[in-house]
């Protein structure tokens, strides 16, 4: 037997308005939710229970995955009534699980999507004897991580907040957010109180003398946060650079079930058209997440952008790294650019010509 928690309780805030109805780790990428693809691949570490640690929009896991039978895995679920963040989500999840005091637990925060070798961490987990073995992965600039330093001997020697000057840049080490607790460490967590495992039990570990060893994994990473970030991993699923057994079927595009895509459209970069979702004559949609039944009209042209599930993009429209909530309508004549967000439901009327900035 071998355990995993998935910590998925988060709102998801700078993902809004995809996850006023969804919850980010529930979000379709390359054509099932986020969840799904990190499910396929602990099972294929060979992960036989996976508990989720549920708070906002909890029933949207149990609805979809029930007792994991149909995804070859045992899945339990435990719900936080009020959110209590990283740690006191793992502490929160203690009574489902069945490991001893001294077998080890993968702990996944339930938003990224990696490339990592699962039973490389634990092994390393093992060999080392530690308590805790906490993935890392390295980034070209870690000015917005927090970051972990390690020794020769791999024990990590600091949790160090977001650097502010070139001198604290001490390493390109990040937290990548996949550990390996032993389980006697995960009820020693404070109990009924939120805790951030990154800003408390990490450290306090460190102080207590705990073995808290650091596994570099330079393979593929990425957190799905923001969403430009949700769009790239998307793209990558589907183009085979990020490695999931989950994905139905890799190349330029992933047209599923039920959608209809004009034999004079062009669909490409990794874009995904959602079941029910239609594109239409000549237009030109690019490194895109298309929701389920969300329609592209004749000669629009859509880049890097989410369109939610029966959202409409007129005739013509041009959309370039934007957000469009489900059923929202952009009437022709519109062109939103640069992380422009459209909330569900609304219509932008025809011919307001637009060029939004980063806000929402
Ligand atoms: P933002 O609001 O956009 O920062 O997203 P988030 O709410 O998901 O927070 P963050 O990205 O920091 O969370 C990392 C992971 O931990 C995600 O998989 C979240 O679902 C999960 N998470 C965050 N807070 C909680 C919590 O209070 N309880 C549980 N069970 N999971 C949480």
């Amino acid at each position: 037997m071998l355990e995993a928690v998935m910590l998925v309780g988060g709102k998801g805030t700078r993902l809004r308005p995809l996850t006023i109805s969804v919850p980010k780790p529930m979000l379709p990428v390359a054509g099932v939710p986020v969840t799904e693809h990190q499910v396929a691949r602990a099972k294929e570490a060979g992960v036989t229970r996976i508990v989720l640690g549920t708070s906002y929009k909890a029933e949207v896991f149990s609805d979809y995955f029930g007792d994991g039978a149909d995804f070859g895995i045992d899945m339990r679920y435990v719900v936080e009534d009020e959110p209590l963040g990283t740690g006191g989500g793992i502490r929160n999840v203690a009574s489902a699980l069945d490991s001893g005091p001294d077998d080890p637990v993968i702990i996944f925060n339930g938003d990224v999507l990696t490339g990592l070798d699962i039973t490389g961490l634990v092994q390393a987990w093992r060999d080392a004897d530690a308590d805790v073995a906490l993935y890392l992965t390295r980034v070209e600039d870690p000015r917005a991580f927090g970051l972990v330093p390690t020794d020769d001997a791999g024990q990590v020697t600091a949790f160090l907040e977001k650097p502010e000057t070139e001198a604290e840049i001490v390493t390109d080490q990040i937290n990548a957010g996949c550990y390996v607790f032993k389980r006697s460490l995960i009820d020693a967590i404070p109990a009924d109180r939120p805790v951030s495992v990154e800003r408390e039990t990490f450290p306090g570990l460190l102080e207590g003398g705990a073995k808290v060893i650091g596994y570099v994994d330079t393979g593929y990473w990425l957190d799905l946060g923001t969403p430009l970030a949700f769009v790239q991993g998307s793209k990558d699923l589907v183009k085979g650079i990020a490695p999931s057994p989950a994905v139905p079927q890799t190349g330029e595009n992933l047209i599923l079930n039920g959608a209809d895509v004009d034999p004079t459209a062009t669909v490409g970069d990794g874009t995904v058209v959602g079941a029910g979702a239609r594109v239409e004559a000549g237009a030109n949609v690019q490194g895109s997440v298309l929701f389920d039944d969300a329609v592209i009209g004749s000669n629009a042209q859509v880049t890097d952008s989410v369109i939610g599930r029966g959202a409409r993009v007129a005739d013509g429209v041009r959309l370039e790294g934007v957000v469009v909530g489900d059923g929202a309508t952009i009437e022709a004549g519109n062109e939103l650019l640069a992380g422009a967000r459209v909330f569900p439901d609304v219509t932008l009327e025809a011919t307001s010509v637009r060029f939004t900035s980063d806000k929402s």
